[in-house]
Order: structure tokens, then C-alpha cells, then sequence
């Protein structure tokens, strides 16, 4: 039918209407909450880069967890940032029991263990030269390196870490890490598959945040990252991904790969994230600062546009914030 009689705008005309027909909806438990954690008592540190978000030391970071899980925030990604003097060529921190990302996971199970926990697997918390993998002879060595990660994920169960979240981008690592853990009685640990990870520049905030930038410099890791012009390449990783025991995908980062995500949701249908990395983070952020952007609404559009996609989660820096105004605003 054609104009009059059919009008687009007789549904949009009431807040009402455009409630009962709206398609997608944005709800607290579609938020995961990306954490910095660092050593020390009682401290919260600004992160230039990324206005809003802090640093915290263990004990704050637990009672800013109880906070976002009595909000209805379901599950935190831990990120450490290990002191420099730790840092070494093969990250060997990283297959510390008492290093400090495995203390933040025990101190988090203790007090809220309702919470899903989820970890980070690669090495670049704690390598010197910033990258995810070992280098031999000039290269990030892909086996040697996931030898290495392999330890890094039983690690991190053995804490009690509930999502183990390989990052590396390098192959075969899942795999390696599901029959590891199965070999370790770890039957019930997730893995949440970084799947397709491009080698973006969005990461800048981040690698800031994780004190990884004055290591990596003008380095970049695209040896092993996706390359920003490929499509095709992204369900390759997402087959071999789910061939390999995965139990969630993830994009990476958000919003400028949608149409991977879409994809992806449509050609598996397997529980498929998305990362609205830090560089997403501080656009928003920083024009919002400047009084150039109302921060709640791009953010609230910028999420809910990650659900339309497909995305059945998002990891975000303003989840606890956006958590929020959706509580409160209900
Ligand atoms: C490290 C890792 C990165 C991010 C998450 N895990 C950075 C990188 O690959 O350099 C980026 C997160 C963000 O930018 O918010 N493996």
C-alpha cells in the first residue's frame, strides 16, 4: 500500500507506539564490565585516555564489582597492569599463581561469586615489548607462544576464574586450551573466543591504560591481528573457533565491524560478543567532556546498535554507568 494509506510516521508519533514496536531493547545483563587492576591498597587512578575509567586497586575493585552486580551487571573482564619491574621477554608473570590478576579473581570469587569472572589470555600485561606472543628470531613465535598460554589459561582456573578469553590471535590456541582444561577437571570453564580481532588503532587507550604503550611504540601487531579490509577471513576464524571448543565468539573492536558481527551471528547462531574497545570508549568520552556530545545517549544508541546487529553481549567501560541510568531510569 502506498502513501496515505500507509504513513511510516503513524507509529513513530507516540512514545508509546514506538516503545511496543521497538525490535531490539538495551537491558543491564547485556553489559559486561572491562576492569584495570593494579597492586597497591585503596587507590583509584585516572586514566588520561579514557575519562571515567579508573584503575583500581584489589580491595576498591571488589566493592565496585558488589556495586555493578547489585545493579544487575553479570559478568567483569579483569585487565591487569603489571609493574614494569615485572615485565620480561616471555612474560613469565602471567604463570604466576599469586600475580596480580589471580589475586583479583580469588578476592572477586570471595565476595561477590555470583559473578561471572573473565580473563584475558595473552601476554602482553607482561611482556617488555608489549606484544601478546614470545619473539623468536624476529618474529612472534605462534607454537611456542601458545605453549605459553595454555599455562596462562590453567593459571587463571585455577583461581577460579569462570571465562577464560584468549585475546593473542594466534592459531590453534583454542584447541589447545580446551583439551588442556578438559585434561585439568576444568569441564565447566568457558571460553569466550576473541574471534575475529583486527589489528586496529582503536586499541590507543587501552594499550595506555595496561602501560603497554611505551613498550609496543609504533610497533603494531599485525602479524597476527585481522587486517581491517577482510570479511571472509573472520568466518574462517569463527569455524575453526567453534571446531575447537568455544563457547561464545567475540568481535573486536565494536562499532566499525558490525557487519562482521551480522555475519557472524547469522551464519552460526552461537552466543557472539562484542567489544566497544577503548578507542570507542573515549570518542564518546571525550566530545562528551567538551559539551560536543551527550555521553548517555551516544552511548545508549552506540549499545543498542550493537544488539540490532546481533550481539547477544557487549563489553563496555561505561557498563557500570550505562547500568545506571538504566536502573534508575526503569
Ligand atoms: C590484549 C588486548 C587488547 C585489548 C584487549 N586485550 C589490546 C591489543 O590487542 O593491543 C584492547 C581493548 C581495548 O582497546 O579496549 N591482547
Amino acid at each position: 500500500m502506498k502513501f496515505p494509506l500507509t504513513r511510516m510516521r503513524r507509529t513513530r508519533m507516540n512514545s508509546w507506539s514506538r516503545k511496543i514496536v521497538a525490535e531490539n531493547h538495551l537491558s543491564v545483563s547485556d553489559l559486561i564490565w572491562p576492569v584495570f587492576v593494579i597492586e597497591g591498597e585503596n587507590q583509584q587512578q585516572n586514566i588520561a585516555a579514557m575519562p571515567g575509567v579508573y584503575r583500581y586497586t584489589i580491595d576498591r575493585l571488589v566493592t565496585e564489582v558488589k556495586e555493578a552486580y547489585t545493579l544487575g551487571i553479570q559478568a567483569v573482564a579483569l585487565f591487569p597492569v603489571t609493574p614494569r619491574e615485572l615485565k620480561s621477554e616471555h612474560g613469565s608473570e602471567a604463570l604466576n599463581p599469586y600475580n596480580l590478576v589471580c589475586r583479583a579473581i580469588k578476592a572477586i570469587k570471595q565476595a561477590v561469586p555470583e559473578i561471572g569472572v573473565i580473563c584475558d589470555v595473552a601476554l602482553d600485561p607482561y611482556t617488555c615489548h608489549g606484544h601478546d606472543g614470545v619473539i623468536i628470531n624476529g618474529e612472534i613465535a605462534n607454537d611456542e607462544t601458545v605453549e605459553i598460554l595454555v599455562k596462562q589459561a590453567l593459571n587463571q582456573a585455577r583461581a577460579g576464574c569462570d571465562v577464560i578469553a584468549p585475546s593473542d590471535m594466534q592459531d590453534g590456541r583454542i584447541g589447545a586450551i580446551r583439551q588442556a582444561l578438559e585434561e585439568n577437571n576444568f569441564h565447566q570453564v568457558l571460553i569466550l573466543s576473541y574471534t575475529a580481532k583486527y589489528a586496529s588503532a582503536f586499541y590507543g587507550p587501552f594499550r595506555d591504560a595496561i602501560d603497554s604503550v611505551s613498550n609496543l611504540g609504533n610497533k603494531d601487531k599485525k602479524s597476527y591481528q585481522q587486517d581491517p579490509a577482510n570479511s571472509d577471513e573472520s568466518i574462517r576464524e569463527a569455524q575453526l573457533d567453534i571446531d575447537e571448543g568455544a563457547d561464545i565468539l567475540m568481535i573486536k573492536p565494536g562499532m566499525p565491524y558490525l557487519d562482521i558481527l551480522h555475519r557472524i551471528k547469522h551464519q552460526y547462531q552461537m552466543p557472539t560478543f562484542a567489544y566497544q574497545v577503548s578507542g570507542e570508549y573515549s570518542m564518546i568520552a571525550c566530545c562528551a567532556d567538551h559539551g560536543y556530545l551527550d555521553f548517555e545517549k551516544s552511548m545508549f544508541e552506540a549499545l543498542l546498535c550493537f544488539k540490532r546487529a546481533g550481539a547477544d553481549a557487549i563489553l563496555t567501560y561505561a557498563a557500570k554507568r550505562i547500568a545506571q541510568s538504566l536502573v534508575y531510569s526503569n
